[in-house]
């Protein structure tokens, strides 16, 4: 399949959303000195161009950062206050155009001895994020089928894992498929915290990944979710969730105090948001 290119939606609300709730989890995971192994299976680019012709084509980052941005010098929880320092990083000629995405928030945040792997299999996707992080020597960049990777790659010898999952749910079998392959890995790897993003479009297919994950017997399941659609009505997706199974309890109350900021700031109290449990302990 393979059409999708997510600099079309780059900075969007479900972008606000995903990154900065990835980074709280994974700084509730930083609380033990020990090495983690971190795997970003469907990275796209790493640093998005909000100036170029796809992100402008729909400027659906006028529903996101483009919103927030002007916020950045007041206050804001922790989570939130760590997203908008990544984005100034990558923007230190004083413009405003260069939006870092889920692999720039992991290597950034990554720790001298943690582990990185970012997949993704779009020729043009995958060179291009080659280009952002070959330097790095802490990065192991697949151009490789997500699903494949997380068969080969799980358990890592770590033992400790964030495991982050955004495909681009091209097709609707898609979402019963991520929840396949999220069960199977924690038949390998039970242990791993796992991270999904999931959008929230007309049709609702994200309840068969949701009813999947429910009927699998994995305990520990969060569920999050920012519904803007009372606030940007022309959008076709009005918000999105993601689930965290195992997440660290350090990062709970900070990802409350994010998922509640964003829907304060970005949709001036119109959104409908849940933090609750799909499955409890
Ligand atoms: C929603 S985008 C990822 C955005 C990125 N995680 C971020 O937050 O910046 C999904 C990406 O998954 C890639 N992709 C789709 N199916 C894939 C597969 N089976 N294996 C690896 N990559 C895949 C697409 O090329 C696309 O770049």
């Amino acid at each position: 399949m393979l059409s999708y290119q997510h600099t079309y939606h780059a900075g969007n609300h479900a972008d606000v959303l995903k990154h900065v709730i990835l980074g709280d989890v994974l700084a509730g995971m930083f609380n033990k000195d020990t090495p983690l192994f971190m795997l970003d299976a469907f990275a796209s680019r790493g640093i998005y161009d909000l100036n170029s012709a796809e992100a402008l084509k729909n400027r659906e980052f006028d529903t996101g950062i483009g919103k927030l941005w002007p916020l950045r010098f007041y206050k804001h929880p922790e989570g939130v206050a760590r997203w908008f320092k990544l984005i100034a990083s990558a923007n230190t000629d004083g413009t405003f155009s260069r939006f870092p995405g889920s692999t720039a928030l992991l290597h950034d945040m990554c720790r001298d001895f943690d582990r990185l792997s970012a997949c993704d299999l779009h020729p043009q996707e995958f060179d291009s994020l080659r280009q952002a992080f070959q330097a790095s020597r802490r990065f192991n960049l697949l151009k490789r089928d997500a699903f494949e990777a997380l068969k080969a790659l799980l358990p890592p010898k770590e033992k400790r894992g964030l495991i982050f999952l955004d495909p681009s749910y091209e097709v609707k079998e898609e979402y019963r498929g991520i929840a396949k392959a999220v069960i199977d890995a924690h038949h390998r790897f039970a242990t791993g915290v796992y991270v999904i993003w999931y959008p929230l479009l007309p049709a609702n297919r994200h309840n068969d990944l949701l009813n999947d994950l429910k009927r699998s017997g994995i305990r520990k399941i969060l569920r999050l979710e920012l519904d803007c659609g009372d606030a940007f009505p022309d959008m076709q997706m009005s918000g999105s969730g993601m689930l965290i199974i195992n997440p660290p309890w350090h990062a709970e109350q900070a990802m409350k105090a994010s998922l509640d900021w964003i829907c304060e700031q970005l949709t001036e109290g119109k959104g409908r948001k849940q933090f609750n449990w799909l499955v409890a302990e």
